[in-house]
């Protein structure tokens, strides 16, 4: 599995530090979170701060607020990965989105109460798929297990139709949990509590890779 820190749980008093302590280590990804305290209760930053940042990472930018279509252009400018959340916008406009859009990866995200079908169309255009094993919002909160049956289905999916998309699955992830998503077919794990609480962040990555 390749790891993608969550920087909502880094030092941001000491972000020059934090950025030489996770470009030391060999994980593959870097998770932005952005919010903007109306799709989620909480705000965090935006694309201004995601430019000052200098991980030497694939940056993996999870969009939490409304309108995330009209803010696309902007985050696939300054990231490899943008992902927003299907609930934010309606099923037609993104189909549409999706099949005219130019060369960036985009990704979808549900959130746990979200079935996973009402992703099919949608699939074969996805570059990834984000499954919320949290409801977004805030870091530190308990893994969910509902978000297994989730990603097998993904990985089934993409297997009998070869579709192309990450599968990835972000909150409450620890090494226990990690074993779990990891078998049922998970291909990019998003932690933030469990590798930036520890002292030595290649451990933890070690471990839940
Ligand atoms: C929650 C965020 C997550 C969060 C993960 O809304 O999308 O990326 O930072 O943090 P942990 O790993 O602590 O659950
Ligand atoms: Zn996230």
């Amino acid at each position: 599995m390749k790891v993608s820190p969550s920087i909502l749980s880094m030092d941001f008093n000491n972000v020059e530090q934090e950025t030489i302590k996770i470009n030391s280590t060999d994980c593959e990804f870097i998770h932005l979170d952005v919010m903007d305290g109306k799709f989620v209760p909480n705000t965090t930053f935006d694309d201004s701060f995601i430019k000052t940042l200098k991980f030497n990472k694939i940056f993996d930018t999870h969009l939490m607020i409304e309108k995330p279509l009209s803010a696309l252009d902007k985050y696939s400018s300054i990231s490899e990965y943008v992902t927003f959340h299907y609930e934010a916008e309606d099923h037609k406009d993104i189909l549409n989105f999706l099949q005219n859009r130019k060369n960036t990866k985009i990704g979808l995200s549900i959130k746990p109460n979200t079935s996973i079908e009402v992703l099919d169309d949608l699939l074969p255009y996805l570059d990834l798929v984000l499954v919320m094993s949290v409801e977004p919002g805030f870091a530190g909160q308990k893994f969910m297990e509902s978000s297994i049956e989730k990603i097998k289905y993904l990985k089934l999916k993409k297997d009998q139709h070869n579709y192309h998309y990450l599968i990835e699955v972000d909150g409450g992830i620890n090494e226990e949990n990690a074993k779990k998503v990891k078998e049922a077919g998970c291909e990019v794990v998003v932690a933030g509590t469990y590798i930036f609480k520890a002292n030595n962040y290649q451990e933890q990555i070690d471990k839940i890779r």
